[in-house]
């Protein structure tokens, strides 16, 4: 399958850049996945991609070759819909080979492979229904197979479970993995959802105001953050942050803040760190254990109250406040906590990340 490559890719509506100067390398049978928040530019690239949309300045290659200036049917390009765009008249059959009737394929041919599709997605007994009469799974299910039977190396998909419920959601999701090892293709799939991109990605490409924050694998992004917005996008419930200030104490780093003196990892890039020595520290909900009573040799600890307890079953999330900044807890349910203790939890130097507080870069 060909390696997708953005060089300098740059979108404007008017007079408004959207997506700023893209640079990106997807190799060869890679799942990518683009992450961000509405509005960050994730659909506009995947339509300049399968060429919905003109691309203002750059390039998008395929395997070296530009492919920015072809219509979107000679890109060797599918397409999944986020709202599906079936033809409600039509039955299943007839919109999963509507493509390849346009282009004129053999019959013969355009029934093998509708058929072959219909089959690994469990589509068989629906083939003669409208898509008034399916489900919204099933609705998912056909706009997907109309894709793929278009054979096309490279596979893009806009949301595709953004409108089923959240249990489907679920379920679909864990039927897309399944379908991934069945196919052969390149496949970027865009959603806002962060649990979608790392349960999914290969690669997850992390956008905010269309600019590409972090390109990595899903352990990348969320053991070694590029910055506060990656840091607080990966992961639910959302790293805590808090302000803090660096002081080499002894020879040791410690970061000073509201109620709590912790001792950090050295760093590596110890000459990044702000002169003025103003940070933020970043501590995953998982990373505050709770400190046991009375043992006072336990290091890093911070005493919190707590406002809310969210029992979620063998988990629970506990709320607490610092400075009016929400900082949340997870801990193991048979702890009972509830809303009213003050609890001293501890952190290890390893789980504190640490960000400069202007730029919001990570120091490493
Ligand atoms: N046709 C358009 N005309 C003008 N602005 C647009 C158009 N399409 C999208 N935009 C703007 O481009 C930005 C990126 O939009 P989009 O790619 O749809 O975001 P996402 O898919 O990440 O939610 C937004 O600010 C949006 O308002
Ligand atoms: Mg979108």
């Amino acid at each position: 399958m060909p390696v997708i490559t953005f060089k300098g890719l740059k979108k404007s509506y008017g007079p408004v850049e959207v997506i700023h100067d893209i640079d990106l390398v997807m190799e060869d049978n890679e799942f990518t996945v683009f992450v961000g928040p509405s509005g960050c530019g994730k659909s506009t690239t995947l339509r300049m991609v399968a060429g919905l949309e003109s691309v203002t300045a750059g390039q998008i290659l395929m395997d070296g070759k530009e492919i920015s200036h072809l219509e979107p049917i000679d890109r060797d390009i599918a397409m999944v819909f986020q709202d599906y765009a079936l033809y409600p008249h039509m039955n299943v059959e007839k919109n999963m080979s509507f493509g390849l009737r346009l282009a004129k394929y053999p019959k013969a041919e355009i029934s093998k492979r509708v058929n072959s599709v219909a089959d690994m997605l469990g589509l068989k007994p629906l083939l003669h229904r409208k898509p008034g009469q399916l489900s919204g799974g099933q609705r998912q299910r056909v706009a997907m197979g109309r894709a793929l039977v278009r054979d096309s190396s490279t596979l893009l998909m806009d949301e595709p479970l953004s409108n089923l419920d959240a249990k489907l959601r679920v379920q679909m999701r864990a039927e897309l993995a399944i379908m991934r090892e069945k196919i052969d293709k390149n496949i970027i799939y865009v959603t806002h959802d962060q649990v979608e991109a790392m349960t999914l990605g290969d690669r997850i490409v992390v956008m905010q105001d269309g600019y590409i924050q972090q390109h990595g694998t899903p352990q990348q992004l969320f053991e070694t953050p590029a910055n506060k917005f990656v840091a607080g996008f990966m992961g639910m419930p959302p790293m805590n942050f808090m302000d803090a200030m660096l002081v080499e104490e002894s020879g040791s780093l410690m970061a000073n803040g509201e109620g709590f003196s912790f001792q950090l990892n050295t760093l590596k890039n110890k000459h990044h760190l702000p002169a003025s020595g103003e940070v933020i520290l970043g501590i995953r909900p998982s990373a505050l254990t709770p400190a046991l009573a009375g043992d006072d040799s336990i290091e890093n600890t911070l005493t919190l109250p707590i406002k809310i307890c969210e029992y979620a079953g063998a988990l629970s999330v506990l709320i607490s406040e610092i400075k009016g900044s929400r900082v949340s807890i997870e801990v193991d349910s048979k702890n009972n906590f509830k809303a009213g203790d003050n609890i001293k939890f501890s952190v290890k130097p390893s789980d504190v990340y640490v960000f400069d507080r202007n730029t919001e870069l990570a120091i490493y």
